[in-house]
């Protein structure tokens, strides 16, 4: 969110706080903490002792299902059919400065914005979690929902390089957090625009302050300007080069375009060397918002990990090279996130080459985070790095840590495997209630995000000041009106406490990256207990908004048989193992519109996922 504050009739963007342990800034409560917080239920644990349960205690099938759901609300453009009764169409006319088609991607967080390596981080790691754990996404029926969403990523992405052959540009930044106040006097007076708009999506477009519509930043290179951002580069490259390799079986001549596409990237991101923190980006405020915001803190560890991708998609071994230089540059390893990505690089080059100073740069980096290490954990368990996104950091080393555990000895994976499971069941329920909407017991029913409260379908206040809408939002004790299912919300304190409001945002903030190597850690779940154990999870039985009386002009179309989103039992006709045509796999078919949670609905069918579907043997009963 980055959010801002509301004072008086005018909203000021403050600088609340920065995502990153480093740069941890303001929070809400201005250094007070609520007075209401809630401890949970929870045992208190010996995080040393934790031994992973032999059988699945949660149902990770149903937490990647839910996963996925919460990128359908962060879509942004036209939706190729509407999954969520109260998402539709958006930002559908965005265009850059150079007529690319700027409408697709995510949304960041509650709002609207499209911070360029937040974004391509969220690509890279849903790509990186097919690349890892697809064939056990492949066996509950999420593997093609995990691939349209790494399309979806790609093809925006695609769109943000332009060159007149003279000058090349990099789109790194769509939206205006806040804007320089107009007739303001100052050169620090500044009015929330993105930031102040607490309304949804489909709306914004008409509601922009100032008449002006959301602008567009760049990163430019020539013989004569050097204005470049290796950082973000780095990242679009990465999402790029993952994505064509695991679209490459479905799309051959789409993963060739993200593998050209992602050289061409990394080549301007190694000619105009440099990051959007260097002066040369500090006099434009939409840049000096993203630094606000996401402060870069160096591109060596994108440049490693962008290199990486493309040797492992290309085979170039001009790229290992370039990887290996960059790693040893790479300032720090201390987290893994949208800020700090040297770990995943060191980890996959081990995997392609193992080497004894990749080994101690892993081992040093999970001595830290297991138990025992240099970062502390909570009383019920959660490895407590930092208020903002505190379990989001904790999913996000979960993931990698099932990815390193595959390719060590077991002693060792033991540990790694142990400390993944602990994660992922704190944040699921053991520490006394779930931190993930719509799943489990007691899960968040306020989360910080805008258009699950006020949505296009439900928006009470529409019309009224967004100062007022605002004030409404924060305040409000009213549940959100929409369910935003698998939503990974920031997290409790070192404590373990919370509170559940949306005004106490370091608690219920929801974001694209927290929720991205979560999916992956759920994956990599499925694969360490045996896909067998799980049982495809489906929509039925959510309430996706499709109750609501304004969202019957938009019901999807299903064919029968299609039991991924309807209840409808899996049809046995629908036996197909060919891949669905390009970009076609989330379209709905021809028919006549019906609900499609009321069972016998015609529904679309997923080809590919069910003759897997059909073969799995055991369903499993979660705990
Ligand atoms: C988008 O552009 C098209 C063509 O110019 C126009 O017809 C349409 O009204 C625009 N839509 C929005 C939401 O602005
Ligand atoms: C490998 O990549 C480098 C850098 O882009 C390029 O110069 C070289 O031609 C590539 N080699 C092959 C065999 O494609
Ligand atoms: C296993 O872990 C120990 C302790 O961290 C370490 O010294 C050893 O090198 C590891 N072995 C392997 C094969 O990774
Ligand atoms: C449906 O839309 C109308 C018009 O915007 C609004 O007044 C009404 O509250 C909405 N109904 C629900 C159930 O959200
Ligand atoms: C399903 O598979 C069987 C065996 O391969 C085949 O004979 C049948 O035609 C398939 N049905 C459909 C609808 O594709």
């Amino acid at each position: 969110m980055k959010a801002a504050f509301l004072l008086g009739s005018l909203t000021l963007a403050l600088p609340a706080f920065a995502r990153s342990a480093a740069g941890a800034g303001e929070d809400p409560n201005a250094g007070k903490v609520p007075a209401n917080l809630i401890t949970p239920s929870g045992p208190v644990v010996d995080a040393a002792s934790y031994v992973a349960p032999a059988t699945a205690k949660y149902d990770y099938a149903d937490v990647l299902h839910k996963s996925f759901l919460f990128y359908w609300a962060q879509r942004s453009g036209k939706m190729p059919y509407q999954r969520l009764a109260w998402r539709s169409d958006s930002f559908v006319n965005a265009t850059g400065n150079y007529g690319e088609d700027l409408s697709g991607g995510w949304f960041e967080a509650a709002n609207t914005m499209k911070w360029g390596g937040p974004l391509a981080f969220t690509a890279t790691q849903l790509a990186w979690n097919v690349y890892e754990f697809g064939d056990a996404m492949n066996s509950v029926g999420e593997r093609d929902e995990a691939l349209d969403w790494v399309q979806h990523g790609a093809e925006f992405l695609l769109n943000t390089y332009t060159t007149d052959g003279t000058t090349e540009r990099l789109m790194g930044l769509y939206g205006d957090s806040a804007v320089q106040t107009p007739g303001g006097t100052g050169a620090t007076q500044l009015t929330d625009v993105d930031f102040g708009y607490y309304g949804p999506p489909e709306e914004y477009m008409e509601w922009v302050p100032f008449g002006k519509p959301p602008t567009a930043y760049y990163c430019e290179g020539s013989a004569t300007l050097k204005k470049g951002c290796s950082d973000i580069a780095g990242d679009y490259a990465s999402a790029l080069a993952s994505a064509s390799i695991v679209l490459r079986a479905r799309d051959p001549a789409f993963a060739d375009k993200c593998l050209a596409m992602a050289e061409t990237i990394f080549a301007f991101a190694t000619n105009y060397l440099g990051s959007y923190d260097d002066p040369a980006f500090a006099t434009e405020q939409g840049w000096l918002n993203y630094k606000e915001w996401y402060r870069s803190y160096g591109y060596q560890d994108e440049m490693a990990l962008a290199s990486t991708w493309i040797y492992m998609a290309s085979k170039n071994e001009t790229y290992l090279t370039t990887a290996q230089t960059h790693l040893t540059a790479t300032e720090t390893f201390v987290e893994y996130s949208w800020s700090d990505k040297g770990i995943a690089a060191a980890i996959l080059l081990n995997k392609l080459k193992p080497t004894a100073d990749l080994q101690a740069t892993i081992s040093t980096f999970f001595s830290a985070w297991l138990p025992g290490g240099t970062i502390p954990y909570t009383p019920r368990g959660l490895v407590y790095y930092d208020k903002w996104g505190s379990l989001s950091y904790a999913t996000n080393v979960g993931f990698i840590a099932l990815v390193h555990a595959k390719t060590i000895t077991t002693a060792n994976s033991t540990r790694l495997v142990n400390f993944a499971v602990q994660q992922m069941n704190y944040v699921l329920g053991d520490c006394g209630r779930s931190w993930v909407v719509g799943f489990g017991t007691n899960s968040p029913l306020l989360p910080y995000h805008k258009s699950s409260y006020n949505s296009y379908i439900d928006y009470p206040m529409r019309g009224q000041s967004q100062d007022a809408v605002g004030d409404d939002f924060l305040n409000s004790a009213t549940a959100n009106r929409q369910v935003l299912y698998g939503a990974l919300v920031g997290g409790p304190l070192n404590t373990d406490q919370y509170v559940d409001n949306r005004h106490d945002y370091t608690f219920t903030e929801v974001t694209q990256d927290y929720n991205a190597a979560f999916s992956g850690l759920a994956a990599g779940l499925i694969d360490h207990y045996g896909a067998a154990n799980f049982k495809a999870a489906s929509d039925c039985g959510l309430d996706l908004g499709w109750g609501n009386p304004n969202a019957t002009k938009s019901l999807p179309v299903y064919q029968k048989g299609d039991c991924y989103h309807t209840c409808d039992p899996c049809s046995k006709l629908a036996n197909s193992t060919s891949s669905p045509a390009p970009g076609a796999s989330n379209s709905p078919v021809a028919g006549t519109a019906t609900n499609p949670h009321q069972s016998g609905a015609t529904m679309a069918v997923r080809s590919a996922f069910l003759p897997a579907v059909v073969a799995i043997a055991t369903w499993f009963l979660v705990a």
